[in-house]
């Protein structure tokens, strides 16, 4: 039988990579910030082992939950441990991830589904703003909100973990295919909006999933595979330096797991030539050591490349189990039942990685808000197959509940305060009374195939309102530009045309002509690699804009001095060749609004919403000024590309500072349509005592119950039914050995198990650890800034105050954001802006000692409007 046939040779082969000797992240310096591939010191990085997988503690928010999970997994069978490990394979259950289920307990199989936007693949759900948009907001009530709503939508659908929200990519460039998943480029700002997301999805009673782990900054060669013309290419190797890792792209994840997210899951990529899912360095060591991370790792769909060497590396649960989408295989289902029975894998590490998942079912309150699953994720149809690759179970499938409540009106009020308003010469907001409003580009308008008419999202026909790929869900309607515009000038009895097609030049010139004001509607889309969209495989091929928008912008301004430009992209795009031309009297940039796209830019254009959101990436004047680029070809030969991150933390903002660059738009900037004026900094000191690293030991690794050693007990039960191609932990044989049908079963090379990768004894504890997150006094406030902000314009607006800090040291950015808050003021008011400056804030991370520490270096914070408007000053006398 098919799933009898377990992947051979894995016990051997894939332990190859975890035990490479080289220690690159301990030792190497900041490296050079120039982007030149031939040079660089992290050019074939190897990624030092770490063993063994640190276990559980309970620690921080985590105590109850670990207690009710020990309790929990201390009933279980070897079998129902691993099945609660193993997802039963790609389409095998109603959910885009199923885990296997434990019967005898009454505990139904979990269900993972993504997006990190909504419910993915079901109807009567919500498609919010994206998370690169909602980020514009910098407004924490925004980010917690969504995260509520959206867990409660998966929730009511039965979903146990929601497979969101993204801080990996962080955004390194902005041609990367999915950074719009995540927020920002900026550690500071993402790990702020990821925690709120995280909490306001928890709060509902659903796990969430922060992705991807980590440094999946671009889609090219994520995962090995054949490339036409260049034969078999291993996945990308992001290669990184210890400094740049812990002082950017780790440092949202560590604000994940302070804040508790339940599930981590780990990326496609190699990171130092490891795969992410199998690198004992960064789960073990980063991860589950000096973060403290509670909860369970995931891997990616099909980014588990190894059975044993994958659990030792860390990894607690696969997804979607089999080793390819159905295969029938699996490297754990009962290859793991196998390790265990064969003490390749001790009991503790299979007893840990139960005890993780089925602590984060407690932490979120699982156990009391579990409804049965009520949809399916590959049919819509009312009656299906329960097991739809298989095509067996035939019965009712999908309920079709509505879980969408009032979120609508939170939608728009969210993507309308995510709206970026960068110019503006007295052009907006409109009155709904001009004389002749004349809309243009098929970005303001219906896809013809119906909003969701292309299959996740892979196409950019009609307004863009989300990217494409796994991270979107359906729209239950799509309001256009178009259409609430036209709602909003109906009211005043004046007239409204529109062209939606870019190439209708004849058309475009004869509305110019007439009109009064030319709203002109442009986008840029990027979504997932296994979706190309017009030549761009994920990524962005460019920063253009799409379907010949600066054409449209060209010929619309040519006839018309009033014309105002909307923007729907997933990042970046370029302006340079029409943002100062008299014509444009205004531009906004709305990112990807989700369902309520043109309600919520009628809000802002027509005044009922008076612009808020500032820029959270630059708008910089050329694709090589952010000095980091994506690889599109993969290097001759077989081996894997080499992604050397040789810029270091000098990405967006801290790039362009560093190298004197303009940008058009700045990061951080964005206008109101009323005025602020800055005063009066203070710094209040706060006394923190000394920060100590943590010492000491873990206790050792608790095993859970016991479990028989006679195979027999382990066999395909006579009386269940095999469906195809499912994941099961049975074997189908009383010897081990065949049970694997590993042909180098019990051989010498088969049996390596990394050094110290089975000691189940108390270990050292790590110094910039001690809790969730790390060392629990890097949260220790060494400073409280304040500020005056007043409104003198004539409107009651809101303004996002920012605060930098610059670390002073030669090697650091000019500034890097480390506070902000969205105030809002009446008209001749004003407001206080009160921030924390902790020690992390102003620490660096220090390669000798693996710890952070604050630099002799002098430090100055500023408050100001924008990362380029440093308004105010003051030294910080530590
Ligand atoms: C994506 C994940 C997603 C998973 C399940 C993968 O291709 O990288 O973000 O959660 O598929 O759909």
């Amino acid at each position: 039988m098919l799933w009898l046939a377990q992947a051979a040779a894995i016990l051997a082969i894939h332990l190859t990579k975890v035990g490479a000797a080289a220690t690159l992240y301990p030792n190497a310096t900041n490296p050079n910030p120039s982007n030149s591939t031939n040079a660089s010191e992290l050019n074939d990085a190897t990624s030092p082992p770490y063993y063994p997988s640190p276990w559980m503690d309970g620690s921080g928010q985590w105590a109850d939950a670990y207690t009710k999970a020990q309790d929990f997994v201390r009933q279980l069978t070897l079998l129902e441990k691993v099945n609660l490990t193993t997802g039963v394979g790609w389409e095998g259950e109603a959910c885009v991830g199923n885990v296997g289920s434990i019967p005898r307990l009454g505990f139904r199989a979990l269900c993972m589904q993504d997006s990190p936007l909504g419910v993915r693949f079901a109807d009567y759900v919500s498609a919010f703003p994206a998370g690169g948009t909602v980020a514009a907001s910098w407004d924490r009530g925004v980010w917690y909100q969504r995260g509520y709503q959206m867990g409660m939508e998966h929730r009511m659908k039965g979903v146990d973990v929601q497979l969101g929200p993204v801080v990996g990519p962080l955004g390194r460039s902005p041609e990367g295919g999915r950074n719009w998943e995540g927020f920002s480029p900026d550690p500071v700002l993402s790990g702020i909006a990821v925690s709120e997301t995280i909490r306001g999805i928890q709060d509902a009673g659903v796990i969430a999933c922060t992705k991807h782990y980590i440094l999946n900054e671009q889609e090219h060669f994520r995962q090995p595979g054949d490339v036409a013309g260049y034969g078999f290419v291993d996945g990308i190797s992001s290669n990184i330096d210890d400094k740049t890792l812990h002082e950017l792209y780790l440092w949202p994840f560590a604000d994940a797991v302070r804040a508790g997210t339940g599930s981590i899951m780990c990326s496609y990529n190699q990171v130092n030539n490891s795969y992410a899912c199998q690198n004992s360095y960064l789960i073990n060591y980063i991860l589950k050591g000096e973060l403290g991370f509670q909860g369970f790792v995931m891997s990616d769909w099909s980014a588990q490349h190894a059975g044993v060497s994958s659990s030792l590396a860390g990894l607690d649960m696969t997804m979607p189990g089999d080793t390819a989408f159905d295969t029938g295989l699996s490297f754990w289902g009962a290859n793991l039942t196998i390790a265990v029975l064969n003490g390749t894998i001790p009991e503790w590490r299979l007893d840990d990685m139960a005890t993780r998942i089925m602590a984060a079912y407690y932490l979120v309150g699982r156990d009391r808000t579990q409804v049965p699953v009520n949809f399916n994720s590959w049919s819509l149809d009312t009656y299906g197959y329960e097991h739809p690759y298989a095509s067996m179970g035939y019965g009712l499938i999908n309920q079709h509940v509505d879980v969408r409540a009032e979120h609508g009106t939170a939608i728009r009020s969210a993507a309308a305060r995510s709206t970026v308003l960068l110019k503006n010469n007295n052009a907006l907001p409109l009155s709904g009374k001009e004389k002749f409003t004349a809309v243009f580009g098929e970005d303001a308008d219906n896809n013809a195939y119906g909003p969701n008419g292309c299959s996740d999202h892979g196409c950019d026909d009609g307004t863009l309102a989300q990217g494409w790929g796994s991270g979107t869900a359906s729209f239950p309607y799509l309001v256009t530009p178009l259409a609430a515009i036209q709602n909003e000038v109906l009211q005043y009895g004046s007239i409204i045309q529109s062209v939606t097609n870019n190439w209708a030049y004849t058309q475009i010139e004869a509305l110019a002509k007439q009109a009064s004001v030319a709203l002109v509607f442009v986008n840029a889309d990027s979504g997932e690699g296994y979706i190309t969209v017009d030549g761009n495989e994920g990524d962005r091929n460019n920063l253009t804009l799409w379907k010949d928008g600066d054409a449209l912008i060209k010929n619309v301004t040519g006839y018309c001095n009033n014309t105002v430009v909307v923007i729907h992209s997933v990042g970046p795009v370029l302006v340079d060749a029409w943002y100062n031309n008299p014509n444009v009297t205004a531009i906004l940039w709305a990112g990807l609004p989700g369902e309520q796209s043109g309600n919520s830019i009628a809000d802002v254009l027509y005044g009922r919403v008076n612009p808020g959101g500032k820029l959270t990436f630059t708008m910089g004047a050329s694709r090589t000024d952010y000095g980091t680029d994506i690889i599109y070809k993969p290097p001759n030969g077989h081996a894997a590309p080499q992604d050397n991150f040789d810029e270091g933390v000098f990405i967006d903002y801290r790039y362009f500072d560093k190298n004197n660059i303009d940008p058009i738009y700045e990061f951080g900037f964005g206008l109101s349509y009323t005025t602020f004026a800055y005063s009066n900094i203070n710094v209040i000191k706060a006394s923190a005592g000394a920060y100590t690293p943590t010492t000491g030991m873990t206790l050792e690794a608790p095993v859970l119950g016991n479990y028989s050693t006679n195979p027999a007990d382990y066999q395909f039960p006579s009386n269940m039914t095999y469906v195809t191609a499912y994941i099961y932990p049975y074997l189908n044989s009383t010897d081990l050995s065949k049970a694997s049908e590993d042909s180098s079963y019990g051989l010498p090379t088969e049996k390596y198990i990394p050094a110290g990768a089975t000691d189940g004894s108390p270990q050292p504890r790590i110094a910039a650890g001690g809790g969730p997150g790390g060392n629990p006094e890097l949260w220790d406030v060494l400073f409280t800034v304040t500020a005056t902000i007043a409104n003198n314009g004539t409107i009651p607006g809101e303004e996002v105050v920012q605060m930098y800090v610059s670390l002073g040291g030669p090697d650091d950015p000019k500034v890097v954001l480390r506070g902000f808050e969205r105030l809002s003021i009446q008209a001749g008011s004003s407001a206080t802006f009160t921030a924390d400056i902790t020690r992390r804030d102003l620490s660096n991370w220090d390669t000798a000692t693996q710890n952070w520490f604050i630099s002799s270096y002098p430090k100055t914070v500023y408050v100001g409007s924008s990362s380029r408007k440093l308004l105010l000053s003051s030294a910080l006398n530590i």
